[in-house]
């Protein structure tokens, strides 16, 4: 077993975990933090989207030991339910979720292609979120969300 001490949502968190133990694991069942959804464990479906030192990773591709001295967010540190981020606004708003098992990484990606992407059409939008797969909603609620967003970062009337 090992410790690992790192900084989770702005907060510093030490947790043990075996050598062998995921990072996805490690937040859910270690640090309890349960937002980051875990379903292919593959690096495919992208539910387990965290942001790692400012840039999106899925924490089912790392080990919990690389979490190290890393600064990390998680879905929980985006909001609240009394206290939404915009983008789980706008989610909310337009309907982007059914489930909801990949909401979490959709919102993860989202934060980041904000911030790193002009995302200037919906085709753009749609290749940015690429990585995240959703078998509910088709998508189009999705990208309405996201289209939202561009719109009021970039001081576009809708
Ligand atoms: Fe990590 Fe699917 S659970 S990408
Ligand atoms: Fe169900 Fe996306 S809302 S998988």
């Amino acid at each position: 077993m090992i410790d690992i001490t790192l900084t989770v949502n702005g907060e510093e968190m030490t947790g043990r975990a075996e050598s062998r133990m995921l990072a996805s694991d490690f937040l859910r069942d270690v640090l309890g933090l349960t937002g980051t959804h875990v379903g292919c464990e593959h690096g495919v479906c992208g539910a387990c989207t965290i942001r790692l030192n400012g840039t999106t990773a899925r924490s089912c591709l790392l080990f919990a030991a690389q979490l190290e001295g890393a600064e990390i967010v998680t879905v929980e540190g985006l909001g609240s339910p009394r206290k939404m981020h915009s983008i789980q606004e706008a989610f909310r708003r337009h309907h982007a979720l059914q489930c909801g098992f990949c909401t979490p990484g959709f919102l993860m990606t989202v934060a980041e292609i904000l911030e790193t992407e002009t995302l200037e059409t919906d085709a753009e939008i749609r290749e940015a979120l690429s990585g995240n797969l959703c078998r509910c909603t088709g998508y189009e609620h999705i990208v309405r969300a996201v289209r939202d967003l561009v719109n009021e970062r970039d001081g576009v009337a809708a």
